[in-house]
């Protein structure tokens, strides 16, 4: 569980995260939504230690980040995965170096252990023959299976992923979406997604924060995104006609 508590983080003159609380749940898909510019990344890269908040703490199973000294947050670190926005893979390396590389990095393992559990995770995500592949030979989707091979294969605690599914066909990104949600469960990560797709809140929302101008602007689950009066949810949610239609009918029940 993660306990973000009166986040404020700001730019020079300019305060982007004006005092944001939340609760990330362990085991499940947390979800950051919000338009572009509303502070999703910069709130993702405060949790991750980028960025440091000029107030508020942020909590990770009892642990004040800010409390911590340098090799607890260095310990902390090795805890957690990151699929970045873009998936972020080493150009140069193959499928295999590029999942390998956190162990290289952050543990002792031998080559022997290294290659079994790139064999494990890379099976996990369903990719079997492109260990020998370069970045430039494999598809998008299968790019981010890769980043999430990778940011899973140390065993995190937590595992945060900025737009994971930005740049697929909506077949694919739900996929993606769901092979996190499963991934999520399987290993009770404390997991959290920045999205601004609705399809991503409708298939694993399981809580969802919705950031607006750097504040909290509402939380709930999918079951209720659809039944809220709030207006800046309302108007984020149904910019598309198709969720107008899903709206009319919940309301309807
Ligand atoms: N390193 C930085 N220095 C100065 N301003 C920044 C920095 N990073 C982000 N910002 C500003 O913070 C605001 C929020 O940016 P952020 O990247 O968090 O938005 P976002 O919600 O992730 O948007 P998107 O959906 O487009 O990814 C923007 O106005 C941005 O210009
Ligand atoms: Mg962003």
């Amino acid at each position: 569980m993660i306990e973000v508590k009166n986040v404020e983080k700001s730019f020079g003159d300019i305060k982007i995260l004006k005092g944001v609380s939340t609760v990330f749940e362990t085991g499940k898909t947390n979800l950051i939504i919000g338009q572009s510019g509303s502070g999703k990344t910069v709130l993702l890269k405060s949790l991750l230690g980028i960025h440091q908040p000029e107030s508020g703490t942020i909590c990770f199973d009892g642990r004040v980040y800010r409390d911590l000294n340098a090799d607890e947050k260095r310990e902390l670190r090795t805890e957690i995965g990151m699929v970045f926005q873009g998936s972020a893979l080493f150009d140069s390396m193959t499928v295999a170096e590029n999942v390998g590389f956190p162990l290289k990095m952050f543990t002792k393992d031998n080559n022997k252990k290294i290659q079994e559990r790139v064999d494990f995770v890379l099976k996990r995500v369903n990719l079997t023959d492109a260990h020998k592949k370069l970045p430039s030979e494999i598809s998008g989707g299968m790019q981010k299976r890769v980043a999430i091979a990778r940011a899973i294969v140390n065993n995190p605690k937590y595992l945060f992923c900025d737009e994971p599914n930005s740049g697929l066909d909506p077949n694919t990104a739900i996929l993606i979406d769901n092979l996190i949600k499963e991934i999520t469960e399987e290993y009770n990560i404390t997991t959290v997604i920045n999205t601004h797709d609705m399809n991503s809140v409708m298939e694993i929302g399981e809580k969802i924060l919705f950031l607006k101008d750097g504040l909290k602007a509402w939380e709930g689950t999918k079951e209720e995104i659809f039944r809220t009066d709030n207006e800046a949810v309302v108007a984020f949610v149904y910019s598309s006609n198709l969720f107008k239609k899903v709206r009319e009918a919940y309301l309807k029940e």
